[in-house]
């Protein structure tokens, strides 16, 4: 018997391919090769045929033990295989969840929306409500109900933009003076931000849309100590305790007495030393409570240009740059301020 004939030799030889195929396809090879209708095997038991029975029965068993040793490690060769190939997969596929994400650029707020936001957290904290009013107003509310006489030329120093139906662009937020004191009952505190706008010739200092903060105070016994204690408290909270403030006399149609008043301030980069002139302050004009409907009650009112305190503190030299979208301008205060 030559060793092709030996069923031991050949089983010897078919565990050694079966130990070595390194993957599934070498595998299913191997079982072609070996166990497959033309493999060796196969081949020794078709010669069955031609031996005596004694031999046949005792060869017959040798060839089926090798072929099943074969299928045995091929099987158990799978079983390997794959549980190796699935190890791969997972290596492949792992995921490191404590490397650093990866972020894209992130938005953030505006400046002029920081500075409001701020401004509103001040007067919170000091008791005001915060109220929002339209932007498209009217006559009454923008000059009549403020003590604008008709034809004064106070309304001349506020043009702005007209719809055709006799409406306009609010000039300021105090028309809301009126407005929230038709709906509300004294005593109040309330701040209005918001929109306002002006048929301005636009320069570094002048858009035809800015931002104003209105204040309103309206009780029993409210003095003009009380609205120089409130632009106070503002400049304590806004620049740190202590800040000077002061008044000067001025005129607005819907306050008397009236005045402008500025925060003493001092640029923390410069150290600079200056007045930071911010707006208008004074008691509720008599007119302006008749206009509401109130009675027996007094009050104070002060109102100013939020770009003007994001300005000055912030460097900014010109007040198109807030609304020109330009990322080079608009970075530079995305952070916390
Ligand atoms: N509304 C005025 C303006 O835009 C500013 C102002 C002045 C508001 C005096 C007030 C005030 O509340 O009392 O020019």
């Amino acid at each position: 018997m030559n060793e092709s004939q030996d069923p031991t030799a050949l089983k010897q030889a078919a565990l050694q391919e079966i130990q070595e195929a390194g993957d599934l396809d070498a595998l299913q090879q191997c079982r072609v090769r070996w166990l497959g209708k033309k493999g060796p095997l196969t081949a020794l038991l078709r010669s069955l045929g031609s031996m005596s029975p004694e031999e046949r029965k005792a060869f017959g068993q040798d060839v089926n033990a090798a072929k099943q040793a074969v299928q045995a490690a091929i099987d158990s060769r799978k079983t390997e295989l794959e549980a190796a190939a699935l190890d791969a997969q997972l290596e492949n596929e792992r995921v490191d969840v404590t490397l650093p994400g990866t972020h894209g650029p992130s938005g953030g707020l505006h400046l002029l929306t920081k500075v409001t936001n701020r401004l509103l957290d001040v007067f919170q904290s000091l008791g005001y409500d915060v109220v929002t009013g339209p932007e498209l107003e009217t006559e009454h509310y923008n000059f009549s109900a403020l003590n604008f006489p008709p034809e004064h030329p106070a309304r001349d120093e506020q043009d702005t933009f007209w719809t055709e139906d006799g409406r306009l662009l609010r000039t300021h937020t105090s028309p809301m003076q009126v407005r929230y004191m038709e709906q509300h009952k004294p005593p109040f505190k309330v701040v209005v931000p918001g929109k306002v706008f002006r048929n301005e010739a636009v320069d570094a200092t002048h858009e035809a849309q800015f931002h104003q903060l209105e204040a309103l105070v309206v009780g029993e016994r409210v003095t003009m100590a009380d609205l120089k204690g409130a632009i106070q408290e503002m400049a304590d909270a806004l620049f740190g305790e202590g800040t000077k403030t002061r008044l000067q006399p001025s005129f607005f149609p819907f306050v008397e007495p009236g005045a402008e008043f500025a925060i003493w301030w001092t640029h923390p980069k410069t150290g600079k030393e200056e007045w930071l002139e911010l707006g208008g302050c004074g008691m509720v004009h008599p007119n302006v409570f008749k206009a509401a409907g109130y009675e027996g009650v007094t009050g104070f009112a002060f109102g100013f240009g939020i770009e003007r305190l994001a300005m000055v503190p912030y460097g900014v030299p010109d007040i198109r740059w807030f609304y020109q979208s330009d990322l080079r301008v608009l970075d530079q205060f995305r952070g916390s301020l």
